[in-house]
This record gives structure tokens, C-alpha cells and sequence, in this order.
């Protein structure tokens, strides 16, 4: 259907992301391809339920730092170069958070690797490339019900999932 697309499909546990040998199979594995959209997607909370700082389990808030914030800065590392040397347009998608800009009790690790993501972005945005054309752009969504929030009881407003990225776009 799309003759000039390959698709080539490497799974990571972005656990790991903080390791620089993470990304040595992923470097390999696009090195030939023409890639002009990052969209840094993948991303965890630290739990189900909200839980005080002092009962955060290490390994998850390790996990969720690697996760949420090592993971951005690795595939940049990775593909910001290569978009540099493309003629046309390039982006950057980050997946923040409205849990960057509002404090949400019992969330704040979370919240700050979403304060991570923006910064990031906004950042990378205002840096002048030479005269390549890269966007970067942050997406700050609201609750919306994926299998990360499935278990969020809350009674906040949220939204369907199929209706987030036309209404981003
Ligand atoms: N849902 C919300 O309310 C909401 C609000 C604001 C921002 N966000 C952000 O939106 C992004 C997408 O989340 P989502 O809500 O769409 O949830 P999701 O459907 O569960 O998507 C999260 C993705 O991250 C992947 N992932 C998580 N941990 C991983 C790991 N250690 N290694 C590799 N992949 C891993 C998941 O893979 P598997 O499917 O294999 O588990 C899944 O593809 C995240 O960055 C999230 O923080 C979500």
C-alpha cells in the first residue's frame, strides 16, 4: 500500500532506557532509514492508587524516571541528528501531561517527569538547527482512558482515546 515505508519493529523494555548499550540495537536497526516523526509515546505511573511519597516503591519510581524521562532524551539522542541532516521537514512529539502544569497530590513523581517532558520540548523548540526544519511538540492531555488509567477510579472528567489525536492534530 505505501511502497517507499518500511516498517521495522524492535521491542525494548523502557525500563532500561537509562543504560546507554539500551540503545545500540535501535541505533543499528534505523541507521539506513529516512525518519522524519519521533513520537515518544511510551510512558507509566507510578500506581493505580495515589500513595505518599514515603510508600513509593524504588524500583517503580526508578522504572518511571527511565520510562517517562531517560527514554525522551535517548531517542532524541538518536534521531535529532539524523532529522539535521534532512532536507525537509522533521518532528518531535513528547507526550506530557496536564499533570505537568497541576499539581495532582499523591502523583507528584509522575507530574515531574511530565515537567521533564515539557521543559524538554520547549526547550529543543526554541534551538535553531542550522537550516533544518524540526518541530518539537509537547502534548498535554487531560485523563483519558487508556490501559495506564484503567484503574483510575477517580470521578474525573476524561476522554475516549480514539478522540485524543484528531482533536491534537
Ligand atoms: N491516559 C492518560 O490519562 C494520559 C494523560 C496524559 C498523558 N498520558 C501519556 O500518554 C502516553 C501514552 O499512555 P497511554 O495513556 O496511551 O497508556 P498506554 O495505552 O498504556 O500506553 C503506554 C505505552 O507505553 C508502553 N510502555 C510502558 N512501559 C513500558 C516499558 N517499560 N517498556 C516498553 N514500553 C512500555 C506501553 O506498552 P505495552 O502496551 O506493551 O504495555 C504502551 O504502549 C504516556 O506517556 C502517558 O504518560 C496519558
Amino acid at each position: 500500500m505505501y511502497p517507499k515505508i518500511k516498517i521495522v519493529n524492535i521491542t525494548k523494555n523502557f525500563s532500561e532506557a537509562y543504560t546507554s548499550s539500551f540503545y545500540d540495537e535501535i541505533s543499528q536497526k534505523i541507521k539506513d532509514l529516512d525518519i522524519s516523526v519521533l513520537i515518544n509515546n511510551v510512558g507509566m505511573t507510578t500506581g493505580d492508587i495515589p500513595k505518599d511519597i514515603e510508600d513509593l516503591d524504588e524500583q517503580t519510581v526508578k522504572d518511571t524516571i527511565a520510562v517517562n524521562c531517560h527514554s525522551l532524551v535517548g531517542m532524541m539522542h538518536i534521531l535529532v541528528p539524523k532529522m539535521i541532516q534532512r532536507k525537509e521537514k522533521s518532528a518531535v512529539f513528547t507526550i506530557s501531561s496536564v499533570a505537568h502544569a497541576v499539581s495532582i497530590s499523591f502523583f507528584g513523581v509522575y507530574g515531574c517527569t511530565k515537567i521533564f517532558t515539557n521543559y524538554l520540548s520547549i526547550g529543543l523548540g526554541s534551538r535553531m538547527f542550522g537550516g533544518a526544519q524540526i518541530e518539537f511538540l509537547d502534548v498535554c492531555p487531560g485523563l483519558v482512558r487508556t490501559n495506564m488509567t484503567a484503574k483510575v477510579t477517580a470521578p474525573l472528567p476524561s476522554e475516549n482515546p480514539d478522540n485524543v489525536p484528531p482533536s491534537t492534530f
